[in-house]
């Protein structure tokens, strides 16, 4: 199953997908052609034919937009606090730990090793300021065979950023980036660019105006992916609009940040010019739905986004979100559209509690976390048609703890699809391939 577009489900029943020794799909037979038949005694003959049961699905590998790869020893902390002071009290202190590399290499492993467990092939990483350690979480990525964007943290401005836990300026921050850059591109084994860097301004709050100018500059320098947070908070957004008299957005265009290959996180508080600005400018938008409900004070209105035509997926934002499942994100992308549509106020009469036309269903958030995610990155993967890279799921859906299909009628997919969007577990993640190469297999399940 896969959902190439918005809104619809597509099932290759009986279906025989060839991959090259590249990971790219050459080509898909549907059971009764004569190439079927074909295919499929020479993928016997080379003993390179890869059957599912009965009980199992594949689906695309999901792709998670937005998470902190440093935050993973702190999930679910202190999230009644408000991002401010989470940021401050908890969030700097344990980044700054990073600087021990010994700590992020325990770290790493164990996040890269979950998240691959949970059915991520694509992750794009905030890492931390420190480059050996960016580093570090770069090459983790390559040798499990995890496709990943990752970025060192660039924070500069002494107003936001604690002493012992920022670039010593602009200058410095710049230069970092660059190497960061550099060194995750020269990686030994990326010569596909399996992992590819990121310029990452933390957020316009902790950088000067300098960095972030800079960072615009080496952005289109080095034809680099871009990603930061935007109009996160009512504090956020407030404090960009105080400071330079403009939006997240309008600021970060204007510093040469807002191109095809940024992805902006949250972008709860953009206006309409914003959405225009975002449009032309062909940027991203990874929709954080569970880390919005602690740190948001607000719903992002994901179905005018999508109505827009604007590029949207989903990210976890571990760990300002609790949970590395994709999965997950999926089910709070819907509720959280629920709740938007609905309106939460019961003081309220009932038209005028919330905003119609405001939901999306598990078929929408599947296709954001597959194929629209993919397509934000530009990245070939998210779908299972010919010429994409072969990032996958087998699922099992009849497991001892985690029965998804018990009571599903055989080919009524789409019950058979929210049961899984809804409920699958890691246990139910029985393969991963990425770009052809199996990354998890049933015995490390
Ligand atoms: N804004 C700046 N840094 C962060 C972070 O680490 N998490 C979240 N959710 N928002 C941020
Ligand atoms: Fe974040």
């Amino acid at each position: 199953m896969h959902a190439p577009t918005l809104g619809s489900l597509d099932v290759l029943q009986k279906t025989l997908i060839r991959v090259d020794s590249e990971g790219t799909i050459i080509s898909r037979h549907q059971s009764g052609t004569d190439d079927f038949e074909s295919s499929l005694a020479h993928a016997h003959q080379c003993d390179a034919l890869t059957s599912m049961g009965c009980d199992q699905i594949m689906i695309p590998g999901l792709v998670d937009l937005h998470i902190h790869a440093p935050q993973w020893p702190q999930l679910g902390k202190a999230l009644h606090l408000p991002l401010q002071d989470w940021l401050q009290k908890y969030t700097f202190p344990l980044e700054a730990r990073y600087s021990d590399i010994e700590y992020a290499r325990c770290v790493y492993s164990s996040l890269v090793n979950s998240l691959l467990a949970n059915g991520t092939t694509t992750a794009m990483y905030f890492a931390t300021i420190h480059e050996e350690a960016t580093t570090l979480l770069a090459s983790t990525c390559l040798e499990s065979g995890q496709r990943a964007y990752v970025g060192r943290v660039a924070m500069d401005d002494p107003e936001q950023c604690p002493e012992y836990y920022r670039d010593a300026n602009a200058k410095a921050a710049l230069a970092a980036s660059e190497r960061s850059i550099h060194h995750i591109r020269q990686l030994s084994g990326n010569s596909t660019q399996l992992v590819k860097p990121v310029i990452t301004p933390r957020f316009i709050p902790s950088c000067s105006n300098e960095l972030l100018q800079g960072l615009g500059e080496l952005a289109s320098h080095k034809q680099c992916h871009v990603q930061t947070h935007c109009s996160e908070s009512d504090w956020e957004h407030s404090y960009v609009l105080n400071r330079l008299a403009k939006t997240d957005t309008q600021a970060l265009s204007d510093f040469g940040l807002l191109s095809r290959h940024t992805v902006l996180a949250h972008s709860n508080f953009i206006t309409e010019q914003d959405m225009q600005l975002i449009k032309q400018s062909g940027s991203g938008i990874a929709h954080c739905a569970l880390s919005n409900s602690y740190f948001a004070d607000s719903v992002f209105p994901l179905r005018r986004a999508l109505e827009k035509s604007l590029r949207v997926g989903l990210g976890t934002d571990i760990a300002g979100g609790h949970s590395a499942s994709m999965f997950s994100a999926c089910q709070h992308a819907v509720s959280a559209s629920r709740m938007l549509e609905a309106g939460v106020d019961t003081q309220l009469t009932q038209d005028k509690r919330g905003q119609p036309g405001s939901r999306i269903n598990y078929i929408d958030a599947f296709h954001l976390a597959t194929a629209g995610g993919a397509a934000v990155l530009d990245s070939p993967t998210g779908t299972f048609d010919v010429g994409k890279q072969f990032d996958a799921l087998l699922l099992e859906l009849n497991t001892p703890s985690n029965r998804l299909n018990e009571f599903v009628d055989t080919d009524d997919w789409e019950s058979l699809l929210a049961c899984i969007v809804y409920n699958a577990q890691a246990c139910n993640i029985a393969h991963v391939w990425v770009s052809g190469r199996s990354v998890k297999c049933e015995q490390t399940r």
